[in-house]
């Protein structure tokens, strides 16, 4: 293509360039012919421009136009044409132009596709492949219009965040991703040694421990666009693979670490999409955020809150109500010693709402392990429907409760455990958001969980566990109460949310190993133990550690959300499908058995069909 060599890019030209010579690259997107004149709709990455073969083009090319189909790699020489007015094609960059064209070389011919990029169906709406056959073909996959303008906008992301961090005083440093195998929450990916027999690097599932001895090591601001590993399953907003927006601070409290993170979102929404957002983003506490809307990851678009109906049991017989508030003996890791009637309130959907369609919301509950979802409706006519028998002359006294009016539907989920009625009423109220339409799809709505419970009962071990990792400070209130009730105890410990997905996590960190010692204790972690998994950090912190906590964002999740995508697979240009594959390159793969035995390993045929 000595000569053919673009000239303009296919999304460049304009009125201003009629009449000049020109040469385009790109892809033909489109080839059409239409009373002896061929239409090319050439594209890069750039746009697409309308080509014009012609009676005025030399005659061979009408030869050519013939052989030329989708998806071919040409080159094309021409003359750029101003389009009369009514011509003109408002929907596209270079509507204004056509380019008549004088030469064409084919630089790459195409195979039969096995899916048209960017076809729509006759109303517009886009045809999406089969997602195994878009992850097979993912080079053709990601010239869809969609998938470049998602990675145009990962990239984006990515420059603003070096930009601000770096404008802000952080350096990017590079930690290993060949790491020792330190217990984190998720399953290791493992990389076998082949100079060691039997030992093995892990993958990184975050780069925790280097950021943390980072500042041990003076680096008191550091950041990374770090890689993550973690062999869990996959869904839509996993992957095993991932990136984090990885960041540590030392001499910080939680506000400096929670202030740097709204500027980086400030920045990010301000110079990629324009949005401005709000200078701080509210908090609600993690007790208050479960008591309300049931998640710690609640979606604040819309403001549905759940309210407490307790005073139900008192007002009627009805046993499911009564039952769920009966005292119990007071479990580790309860702070109440009986359980809880939640309440939704809908407004205006008592209508709405047949008998079915309450079944339905009820069946959403039950995956969250209620055992139903009681309602009734407040009509003219008192209360009626599913469980108003039990409440036949309350109606004042309930809508005066509750806030409810006629016309309105009333949800309950009631439950011995606090939690599981949360949790469910919580998931009826996420789908209401959807079903009803009570969510604006274009807002951003940020906030920030704080004051999480530092530890979890484990109820298969019967003992404490950490409920981030294991180097969350405790709130320095608690430090003298941590052993005689480790079930009261909140952590320094925050998430960021963003329309009801976790998009951050992190924590003030602890910096005392005598600190450090006692929460190993409470969790169950021996000395040995600790040493054999963590003592080179344990060993660092030994060395004047400072004060320090961070935070790490996904950010293939912020990406995804930006993008109003709800698979990270959308802004990923290799991602695996749901089970850990790659079918473009079909990873795993079987490998020598060579390279097997240079690595000391032996291969357990599986004896089962799977
Ligand atoms: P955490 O494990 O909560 O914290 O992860 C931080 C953020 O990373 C994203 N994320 C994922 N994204 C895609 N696929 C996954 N499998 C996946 N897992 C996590 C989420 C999540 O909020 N070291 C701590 C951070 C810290 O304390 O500084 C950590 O990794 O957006």
């Amino acid at each position: 293509m000595e000569n053919m060599k673009r000239t303009h890019t296919c999304g460049e030209l304009r009125k201003c360039d009629d009449k000049k010579t020109v040469i385009l690259n790109g892809w033909i997107h489109r080839i059409r012919e239409h009373g002896g004149i061929s239409f090319i709709n050439l594209r890069d990455r750039y746009g697409i421009t309308q080509v014009v073969i012609d009676s005025s083009s030399p005659a061979q090319l009408a030869d050519l136009a013939h052989d030329l189909h989708m998806e071919y790699c040409i080159a094309v020489e021409g003359t750029v044409r101003a389009r009369p007015d009514n011509m003109v094609n408002k929907d596209m960059l270079t509507g204004e132009i056509e380019l008549l064209a004088t030469k064409i070389e084919i630089l790459s011919k195409s195979e039969t596709l096995p899916f048209m990029i960017d076809e729509v169906q006759k109303d517009g709406t886009p045809v999406i492949p089969n997602e195994d056959l878009r992850l097979k073909y993912r080079y053709l996959d990601l010239r869809s219009s969609s998938m470049q303008n998602h990675l145009a906008l990962r990239h984006k992301v990515a420059l603003a965040t070096r930009n601000y961090l770096s404008d802000n005083g952080f350096y990017e440093l590079e930690t290993p991703t060949f790491i020792k195998s330190t217990p984190e929450g998720a399953r290791d990916y493992l990389v076998p040694s082949r100079l060691y027999p039997g030992k093995f690097y892990a993958l990184p599932q975050s780069p925790q421990l280097y950021k943390q001895i980072l500042m041990v090591s003076g680096f008191d601001k550091y950041f990374q666009i770090a890689r993550c590993y973690r062999d869990e399953d996959a869904r839509g907003d996993r992957q095993p693979e991932f990136t984090q927006i990885d960041m540590e601070m030392s001499f910080v409290d939680r506000d400096d670490v929670l202030g740097m993170t709204e500027g980086l979102m400030h920045y990010i929404f301000e110079k990629t999409m324009e949005i401005k957002l709000p200078e701080h983003f509210q908090r609600i506490a993690y007790d208050d955020s479960i008591d309300l809307y049931g998640t710690d990851k609640p979606d604040l678009r819309f403001d549905l809150k759940m309210q407490d109906a307790e005073f139900m049991a008192d007002i009627s017989d009805f046993k499911a109500f009564r039952a769920a508030l009966e005292p119990q003996e007071k479990k580790p890791g309860q702070t109440r010693n009986t359980g809880t009637i939640k309440a939704l309130v809908v407004p205006g959907q008592a209508e709405n709402y047949s008998r079915k369609k309450v079944e339905d919301l009820e069946a959403t509950a039950k995956i969250y392990k209620a055992h139903g979802l009681a309602w009734m409706k407040v009509t003219a006519d008192g209360l009626t429907g599913g469980i108003s028998k039990f409440f036949a002359d309350k109606k004042d006294e309930i809508c005066s409760k509750l806030g409810a009016k006629e016309g309105d539907l009333l949800l309950f989920v009631a439950d011995t455990n606090y939690k599981t009625a949360c949790t469910a009423l919580g998931a009826v109220r996420t789908r209401l958001g959807k079903d009803l339409n009570l969510i604006d799809q274009n807002s951003f709505v940020f906030a920030w969980i704080v004051d999480f419970p530092m530890f979890e009962w484990n109820e298969d071990e019967n003992k404490w566990d950490t409920a981030h990792h294991m180097f969350t400070m405790p709130q320095e209130k608690y430090h003298s109460t941590l052993e005689s009730d480790p079930g009261s105890v909140k952590g320094d410990l925050y998430d960021l949310v963003l329309n009801g997905y976790e998009l951050a996590s992190g924590s003030i960190r602890i910096h005392d190993p005598e600190l450090q010692e006692r929460i190993f204790n409470i969790v169950g972690f021996s000395r040995e133990e600790a040493e054999q998994k963590f003592g080179f950090l344990l060993k660092a912190f030994k060395f004047g550690a400072p004060p320090h906590g961070g935070i790490a964002l996904g950010l293939d999740r912020l990406v995804m959300l930006m993008c109003h995508e709800t698979s990270i697979k959308e802004v990923i240009a290799f991602p695996k499908n749901t089970f850990a594959v790659s079918p473009m390159d079909e990873c795993p793969s079987v490998v020598d058995a060579q390279q097997i035995k240079d690595l000391h390993l032996k291969i357990i045929e599986q004896t089962d069909s799977k």
